[in-house]
């Protein structure tokens, strides 16, 4: 299986990318704003005093004996001086006759604004600068006079301000875009959450747990959920198949099984020539071997269908473990071996007894079967931390060291196992039953003397 995917881009690179694009343009568009709106009020102001002014010096307009005369305030020109180091210009004309002041001034063609005031924004002496002309009627005896005043000032102190009006809203747009970068990054990252607290709680789980996603997952992942779902139901459907199917051919295999046997060991007493009665007795072993496997077959059916529906109840290790040697001890006694047990009354555990009860009598069949000449199999019940222990140790060779990570695997048999009978499921179930409780199985050799361990590790209740 391949532990790699066929990556295509992330997610969470994209709308990063995005939104920072996203903060970039919107932090353009707030300083474009800002300075638009400065410019705008910068502008404006300036055209409120040029305006004042314009009209404070129109006012002083008067006709005496005929002529026009302009007297100007002072304080026309001086409010348009007091606000910066600018210049200011003016000129008087009267019916378009230069009267007063700077002749030069550009001529004004913009459209009458507001109180018959119009602005332009032009060049004079080489320099920027915005411009008022106002215009009045005097009435004189030769009939009415018409005069314009026009008033300007140069630039320089506005685009100062505008200058520093725009450093300004530079750090403020650059701040802007870093608050929202941020914002965007850590959004980035929620949105991609939840499609890994997915894949976590579903790389957490057990190999045999194809058990449907209950975790509730935004509406956009339900799809992926109700797909992922649905395929674990149809793989545990498939498994389950054939596991069942496994189980009805070993049951179909064993009863025609011991009829053979029956049958063999009838004319086994008939048969006198050796030749002859040596083939019967391998047939014989070699029908026990197959029966065996199909027993097995079937107990690990059934421990792989109860792991899957555990039924737990509260279970004392020690009273179940006497219940299981009880029943093998007759088996023991005729290969004259003892089974004994220790261990104080250790704390209840969880869990399934027929699969425990089936997983130890495996364990014990193989320690009466490995350990041919040890005359002991001892099994002890014992608390370690937050375990609950149950081994099983005899005096045999032991496990071969070079085997030990295998034999837990199916059908998977030691070096030391060639001449006897069996077909490597026994190990397997044992784990399977441990894992199915939330524990584990740990196989060792006994470090004082001769033999091997088997011990269960159970999660305390
Ligand atoms: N008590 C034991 N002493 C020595 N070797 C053992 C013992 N129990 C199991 N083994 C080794 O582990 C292997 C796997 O055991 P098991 O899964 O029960 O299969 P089987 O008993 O059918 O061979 C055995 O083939 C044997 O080599
Ligand atoms: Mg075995």
């Amino acid at each position: 299986m391949s532990e790699v995917a066929n990556i295509s881009g992330s997610i969470r690179r994209r709308l990063t990318l995005q939104l920072l694009g996203i903060a970039a343009v919107l932090a353009a568009l707030l300083f474009v704003m800002v300075m638009t709106y400065a410019k705008q009020v910068a502008e404006e102001s300036q055209d409120n005093i040029l305006s004042a002014s314009a009209t404070a010096i129109l006012d002083s307009a008067a006709i005496q004996s005929g002529e026009v005369t302009v007297d100007i305030p002072y304080s026309a020109l001086s409010m348009l001086g007091n606000v910066s180091d600018d210049r200011v210009f003016y000129r008087v004309v009267t019916d378009g006759d230069y009267l007063t002041g700077y002749e030069s001034l550009p001529e004004t063609t913009a459209p009458r604004g507001q109180e018959n005031h119009q602005f332009i924004t032009s060049h004079y002496l080489g320099e920027s600068i915005r411009m008022v002309s106002a215009t009045r009627r005097l009435s004189n005896a030769a009939g009415p006079v018409e005069v314009t005043v026009s008033v300007a000032q140069t630039l320089k102190r506005q685009r100062e301000t505008l200058e520093r009006i725009s450093t300004n809203a530079a750090y403020l747009g650059f701040g802007f875009f870093i608050a929202a970068a941020l914002l965007g990054v850590l959004t980035a990252q929620s949105a991609v959450r939840p499609v890994q607290t997915l894949a976590n709680s579903v790389s957490r789980r057990g190999p045999q747990d194809l058990r449907a996603v209950q975790a509730p997952v935004p509406g956009e992942m339900a799809p992926l959920v109700v797909a992922l779902n649905r395929f674990m139901a149809r793989l545990k459907k498939s498994l389950s198949r054939s596991e069942e199917f496994i189980a009805e051919a070993a049951h179909r295999i064993r009863t025609p099984l011991a009829v053979l046997r029956t049958q063999a060991e009838i004319a086994l007493r008939r048969v006198e020539r050796p030749e002859n009665r040596a083939a019967l007795k391998e047939m014989i072993r070699a029908i026990d071997e197959s029966s065996r496997a199909a027993g097995q077959l079937l107990d690990h059916a059934m421990v792989s269908f109860r792991t899957d529906h555990l039924e737990v109840k509260e279970i004392n290790l020690l009273e179940l473990a006497d219940e299981t040697l009880e029943r093998l001890r007759p088996l023991a006694e005729m290969q004259d071996k003892t089974l004994s047990l220790r261990g104080d009354v250790p704390p209840p555990i969880k869990g399934d007894a027929i699969l425990i009860q089936n997983a130890l009598s495996n364990i014990l069949d193989n320690a009466l079967k490995y350990a041919p000449y040890g005359e002991d199999v001892q099994v002890s019940v014992a608390t370690e931390g937050k375990w609950v222990v149950l081994s099983v140790c005899d005096q045999g060779p032991g496990f071969a060291p070079e085997d030990m990570e295998q034999l837990t695997e199916r059908f998977s048999r030691g070096k030391n196992a060639q001449d006897t009978v069996g077909s490597g499921l026994g190990l397997t179930i044992a784990e399977e039953v441990a894992q199915a409780h939330g524990g584990h199985l740990k196989l060792s050799n006994r470090t004082t003397k001769r033999g091997a361990c088997v011990s269960f590790f159970f999660p305390q209740f």
